[in-house]
């Protein structure tokens, strides 16, 4: 079997298409939808996704302000930041770029950002929403890869799905949203034993560890669905997921590439909740 590509700019595309039209009609009720994105320090990957979520946002017409913040910045002065925006009419999301540097607690930072204006869906009450099922920000990038799914056609629901890495910011959300459309979820990680004996079983592969080129074809069923949510950059400048591609889109039914597959959804997810912000402080 040859995996057909699921396209993630093309799917990103469409539903910027959509929010482009929705924020159009929000302007006209005298709403223009406000991003936030604060900064601290010169991490390379963070300042290269950060000016992508800005220039994402000013093709569809959030407004969107980047704050700068010097890798000195104290954990006061980055918290005084985030209290200003959240008193900020203006500016309806905040997103707070991680890894942050390490005399900073990101478990404080998340906690101070209001839950109405966490478009990362990382603040507690977010992330307990999501658990129990009530309506709040869902994390960008599972997010994201439950559209990529559904854009197949295939059901979720009484599949197998198998994720591979236990983050806040994906795995473990994944699992979760996984398991909200029905499906039979097991989550792996550094500690699993046997990991291909449990990645065979998967009607849906959902691979987040970080590590390149960590799964290939004695990994796969015949017929599954893989999702590579892997970002690695090789020391050539080559970007590469934890999938090797090459190897499993022999086998799979469905494939996402890198780059082009799961990182346009992110963003996009991103424009999606602060647009459904804006539209919750109009009501
Ligand atoms: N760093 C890597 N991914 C993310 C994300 O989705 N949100 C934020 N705030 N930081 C990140």
């Amino acid at each position: 079997m040859t995996a057909t590509i699921i396209d993630g700019r093309m799917l990103a595309k469409n539903i910027r298409q959509d929010l482009k039209e929705e924020i159009i009609r929000l302007k006209a009720k005298g709403v223009t939808p406000g991003l936030a994105v604060i900064i601290v320090g010169h991490d390379p990957a963070s300042v290269t996704y950060v000016k992508a979520k800005a220039k994402a946002c000013q093709e569809i017409g959030i407004y969107s302000d980047i704050f700068w913040m010097a890798e000195e910045t104290t954990e006061a002065e980055l918290l005084k930041q985030i209290n200003d925006l959240n008193e900020n009419p203006n500016i309806h999301g905040i997103l707070v770029q991680l890894p942050l540097p390490p005399h900073i607690s990101e478990q404080a930072v998340i906690n101070t950002i209001a839950p109405e204006k966490d478009v990362d869906g990382f603040h507690p009450v977010n992330a307990g929403k999501l658990m129990i099922g009530a309506e709040g920000f869902i994390p960008c990038t599972p997010h994201g890869i439950i559209k990529m799914i559904q854009s197949t056609g295939e059901t979720i629901a009484g599949k197998h799905a198998v994720v591979i890495g236990r983050s806040n910011i994906v795995g473990k959300p994944m699992a979760t949203l996984l398991l909200r459309e029905h499906a039979t979820v097991t989550i792996c990680h550094s500690r699993t034993k046997d990991l291909s004996k449990i990645t065979k079983q998967a009607d849906i592969l959902v691979v987040a560890c970080g590590c390149p080129g960590v799964i290939g074809r004695e990994h796969v069923a015949e017929g599954a669905i893989v999702i590579d949510v892997g970002v690695n950059r090789k020391p050539e400048g080559q970007l590469v997921g934890d999938v090797r591609f090459d190897e499993v889109k022999e086998k799979a039914a469905y494939l996402t590439p890198v780059p082009g597959g799961v990182g346009p959804m992110t963003i996009t997810m991103l424009l999606y909740n602060t647009v459904q912000a804006a539209k919750q402080a109009v009501q």
